[in-house]
């Protein structure tokens, strides 16, 4: 496993010699970003060789950040990328100064850091209103830190709606679009105020920019409030929300005439077993699951598998992964150290957790696993690990509701439960496609195809060419055969 730490723009391995350097207080990291790696790199030794201390990664410790032909404004957003890309790591004390180039060749020349001056410095006083360089934010989500909380929320739900809606239409190109703008808005450094902080964005075509400026201009937009209220939009994303029912079967039932929960379920002959499972605990499904719960389930599941299989682990994905507070559900994936062993244990798992009455519904699905090249090869988005659907009879602890009264609490809720078995050496590629969000995973297998020629998906890294599958210990490695920096889940938010 590499070890977590900041990896942003890290990826020229440039080492820090001294521990202190000549200047005690002085550690400078250079920008790589328009500097070029060959000429950062001989900066780096030049700088080393004067005995300043030089960090080959942007850390807390580091007091003066050097950028080449670089604006202010550029300066701050690389910045709060940096910063947003590792939150478990906030800067200690003051920020570093943004300096640009001249205040290192002075130094040079001078033999020893020369005071900094005004101008030498990056930064600006002043709000952003310009436009954000295409440069800072590339096109692919997976190539940049998408956290959970961002700057921007009431634009991307916006677009997130007529994604939404377009996805109910099967409109798939429209949804994408609109998709890709929202998550572009989730990824930048400062809330968007003025259109012309648009001017470059990748996404950011007619309509989407057309939205954003009607809500930056009078705080909504008529096509958003539009959609949002229409009995179309509002029954699909009803029945779309049911178990088991996905866009072609809710637009059958809707074309049909059929507009409520109470009408579904006076016409069982509809649905089938997934379904009507899902109406049954629709109250419970609807209600947010919390982080409390997940872990709870976490302990029920681990110690089933530990009964069944010893040595077998479980492992939290999906929206709690990424740090997620609630989820629609909650994702785990189990793996055994020793290939094999793991294959055919979710019916023994789930007798054991039926046996304590804890399962409401399963539905079983066993693996496809065979020739892992063919599988790498494979376009379908569904993958071939065994795996399982639940809905799981969760006991709560008393208090768990809001304003309950004493004694009255739910003794147990229905929550939606994903578990997913994969081989050892499919692991890693199967904990980053669990792990999501859905729009990061789609962009990551585009990035691999389109940017690099490279077939991804949860089962492995093929090399449709060289015929060849890459070999990876963990998530990092995967990254890092793709030469994307490396994401933790939490910036995964796409
Ligand atoms: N996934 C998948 N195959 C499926 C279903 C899901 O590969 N048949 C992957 C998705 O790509 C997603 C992850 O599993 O990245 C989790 O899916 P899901 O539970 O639907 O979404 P979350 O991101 O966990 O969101 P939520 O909190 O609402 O559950
Ligand atoms: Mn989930
Ligand atoms: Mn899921």
């Amino acid at each position: 496993m590499v070890p977590k730490r900041r990896r942003m723009r890290a990826s020229a391995a440039v080492s820090s010699a001294l521990p202190s350097g000549r200047f005690p207080g002085v550690a400078l990291f250079l920008v790589e970003r328009r500097m070029g790696r060959s000429r950062r790199a001989f900066l780096t030794r030049l700088a080393l060789s004067k005995g300043f201390r030089v960090l080959d990664s942007y850390s807390s410790e580091v007091t003066h950040v050097v950028m080449e032909r670089t604006s202010a404004e550029e300066a701050i957003c690389w910045q709060e990328c940096a910063a947003t890309a590792s939150p478990g790591r906030p800067h200690r004390g003051p920020h570093p100064a943004l300096l640009d180039i001249t205040w290192f060749t002075e130094s040079m020349a001078a033999g020893q850091p020369v005071p900094v001056e005004s101008r030498h410095r990056l930064e600006v006083a002043e709000p952003r209103t310009g436009p954000l360089s295409q440069d800072w934010i590339p096109p692919y989500a997976c190539q940049r830190p998408t956290p959970l909380t961002h700057h921007n929320t009431p634009l991307s739900e916006a677009l997130d709606i007529l994604a939404e809606a377009a996805g109910f239409e099967g409109s798939e190109g429209r949804c994408l679009s609109f998709q890709r703008a929202s998550a572009v808005l989730r990824a930048l450094p400062c809330p968007v105020t003025s259109l012309r902080q648009l001017q470059g964005l990748p996404h950011f075509g007619e309509h989407s920019s057309r939205v954003v400026q009607e809500l930056l201009e009078h705080g909504t937009c008529e096509e958003v409030e539009r959609v949002r209220c229409s009995e179309r939009y509002q029954t699909m994303k009803l029945f779309t929300q049911i178990f088991g029912v996905g866009v072609k079967t809710a637009n059958r039932w809707y074309l049909e005439g059929l507009r409520t929960l109470d009408e579904l379920q006076e016409q069982p002959q509809r649905l089938n077993r997934q379904q009507k499972a899902g109406l049954q605990h629709h109250q419970d499904l609807s209600t947010p699951v919390g982080r409390s719960d997940a872990e709870a389930l976490q302990e029920l599941v681990e110690a089933a598998v530990g009964q069944v299989l010893p040595g077998a682990t479980v492992t939290l994905t999906g929206g709690f992964r990424r740090g997620k507070m609630q989820g629609h559900d909650v994702d785990f994936l189990i793996t055994h150290p020793e290939e094999g062993q793991e294959a055919g244990l979710l019916p023994r798992v789930l007798d054991h957790l039926q046996s304590q009455g804890l399962v409401l519904y399963h539905q079983h699905h066993q693996s496809h696993l065979g020739d892992l090249t063919r599988l790498t090869q494979q376009k379908h988005t569904m993958d071939a690990f065994e795996r399982s659907f639940c809905i799981f009879r969760l006991p709560q602890p008393p208090g768990a509701a809001e304003g309950e009264a004493l004694g009255s609490w739910p003794i147990w809720r229905a929550v939606r439960v994903d578990l997913v078995v994969a081989p050892s050496s499919q692991f890693p590629f199967a904990l980053l496609g669990w792990t999501g969000s859905q729009l990061f995973e789609r962009e990551l297998r585009r990035f691999s195809r389109k940017e690099k020629g490279l077939c991804l998906n949860s089962h492995g890294l093929f090399d449709p060419e060289k015929k060849t599958i890459f070999h990876v210990a963990s998530e990092e490695d995967i990254f890092q055969h793709l030469g994307l920096e490396y994401l933790p889940p939490e910036q995964r938010n796409a």
